[in-house]
């Protein structure tokens, strides 16, 4: 087994951190977060989402990174060396940004192209059936937004994991965090002047826990509490990068004097930050202006349908937040975007022995007609199935995401948890960490959760997402 570092990698602890923040902080912090609280009474879900960071999601994003950097490989070949017979998971996991990025690329298109508009016809965002017509029109102008979006991402994988990736981050992640403070700030402090409410009224109603949300006829729900557990599960998956090999190639190209123990809090930290900024952002932000009814469902109808009608209602201001906001969601996305298709280029370029810039043309000329098909399947290859989750009408966009989110990253993580926990034994994750001469305080919690309680979560996660708790709801 190789214990090599590869060369060209990060150049220190702060490049590995803010790549891998950024690789975190994308479209699951800034709409999937805001809609989950909103979903769960606010403030409980914040406690909820923080206690399953601090156990599960520090874990689980520990074991990825520890992989990668003692193996020095990327998930296609990381598995091969952590145990012989288990070079299967990393097939497995690699396909995850296989399929991701195919669709991550046309969202990251839609955010082009509202960044843009909110510019040109700011108006006409906010109207009713602008996101909808975009998508659906036969002529596919999101074929176009799209193939700029992952130029873009393909150009600065292209560059290298320091001049490109890392060097992007360093610049693009501390303005992420100024923009979504300043614009934080500014909702917080907003007032609709035809209603009275206010933007602070908005936050006070995100934060206070509210368990009414999860009672039923005024008892609580035990079915409710259970999809507020594994959805705070699925949203911290996403949200972290975790199961999908990407932590696994950020993790080797780590040098072996980092302290990972701290690294990883550090992620875990502006990860979780941003969510909450998001949150205080969003949910305010249509308190105030419009009805949080309207943002009942996570999904691109908060970003591209709900937040225009916001901003437009929020008068001249919004004319300067509302574009401000697209480019902070930009770069928020192409940090991920990155991340998605690095896991995939330098696991070919490893897999295949080709140079990273031959491998990330190819993989971004596959990833377009992927992605082509994806955008067509809102025009002339639209069809609407009914997922075992129950979600209704949904099209080749949704089917991905359900199964690379809903299906394969529960069952990586498991079989993740078993090939750690039992094969090898938590040992092999604790001796790499302790290798940089940092000794690793958490060693036994660590163990606990590896061995016993992370399984346990995900094979309940993997039932959910197959619709086997149905029976329970009222
Ligand atoms: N972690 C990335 C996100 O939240 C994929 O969008």
């Amino acid at each position: 087994m190789s214990t090599q570092t590869k060369k060209g990698g990060f150049s220190g602890s702060i490049g590995f951190v803010l790549a891998a923040a950024g690789s975190a902080v994308g479209l699951g912090n800034l709409w999937r977060f805001p809609t989950l609280a909103n979903k769960y009474g606010g403030g409980l879900f914040l406690i909820v989402y923080l206690i399953l960071v601090l156990t599960f999601g520090f874990s689980l994003l520990i074991t990825d990174i520890t992989i990668g950097r003692k193996t020095g490989k990327s998930s296609l070949e990381a598995f091969k060396a952590v145990h012989p017979k288990w070079g299967f998971l990393g097939k497995l996991t690699f396909l995850v940004p296989s399929i991701i990025v195919t669709y991550y690329v046309v969202i990251g298109g839609w955010i082009l192209k509202y960044m843009v508009s909110s510019v040109t016809e700011f108006k006409a965002t906010a109207g009713a059936g602008y996101f909808d017509s975009f998508v659906s029109d036969k002529d596919s102008p999101m074929i176009f937004w799209m193939l700029i979006y992952l130029a873009i991402t393909a150009f600065i994988v292209y560059c290298g994991v320091e001049k490109g990736i890392e060097k992007f981050s360093k610049y693009i992640m501390p303005a992420l965090l100024i923009l979504i403070i300043g614009i934080a700030v500014f909702v917080l402090f907003s007032k609709n002047d035809a209603t009275g409410k206010t933007g602070f009224e908005g936050f006070i109603g995100y934060i206070k826990p509210n368990l009414n949300d999860l009672k039923t006829d005024g008892s609580i729900d035990i079915s409710k509490v259970m999809n507020l557990l594994l959805d705070a599960m699925s949203q911290l998956f996403f949200s972290l990068s975790v199961a999908m090999g990407i932590m696994i190639t950020y993790g080797s190209y780590v040098k072996k004097d980092i302290n990972l123990n701290k690294s990883v809090k550090q992620i875990e930290i502006f990860d979780t930050i941003v969510a909450f900024l998001a949150g205080m952002i969003v949910i305010p932000a249509v308190y105030t202006f419009a009805s949080l009814g309207n943002i009942a469902k996570p999904g691109p109808g908060v970003i591209f349908d709900v937040l225009p009608k916001v901003f437009a209602s929020m008068g001249v201001a919004g004319r300067f937040i509302g574009p401000i906001f697209f480019v902070m969601v930009a770069f928020a996305a192409l940090t991920s975007s990155v991340s998605i298709m690095e896991a995939i280029v330098g696991a070919c370029s490893e897999t295949f022995k080709t140079s990273r810039k031959k491998i990330s043309l190819i993989i971004a000329g596959i990833a377009a007609v992927a992605a082509v098909v994806v955008c067509l399947g809102y025009s002339s290859l639209s069809f609407g199935v009914t997922l075992p989750t129950g979600a209704q009408n949904q099209n080749l966009l949704d089917i991905l995401d359900y199964v690379s989110n809903n299906l394969l990253m529960p069952i990586i993580s498991l079989l993740t948890c078993i090939v750690i926990g039992w094969v090898v034994k938590p040992k092999w994750i604790v001796e790499e960490i302790e290798s940089s001469g940092h000794k690793f305080k958490m060693r036994t919690f660590y163990t606990i959760m590896i061995r016993y309680v992370a399984p346990i979560m995900m094979v309940l996660l993997l039932l959910q997402s197959l619709g086997v708790f149905k029976f329970l709801s009222k």
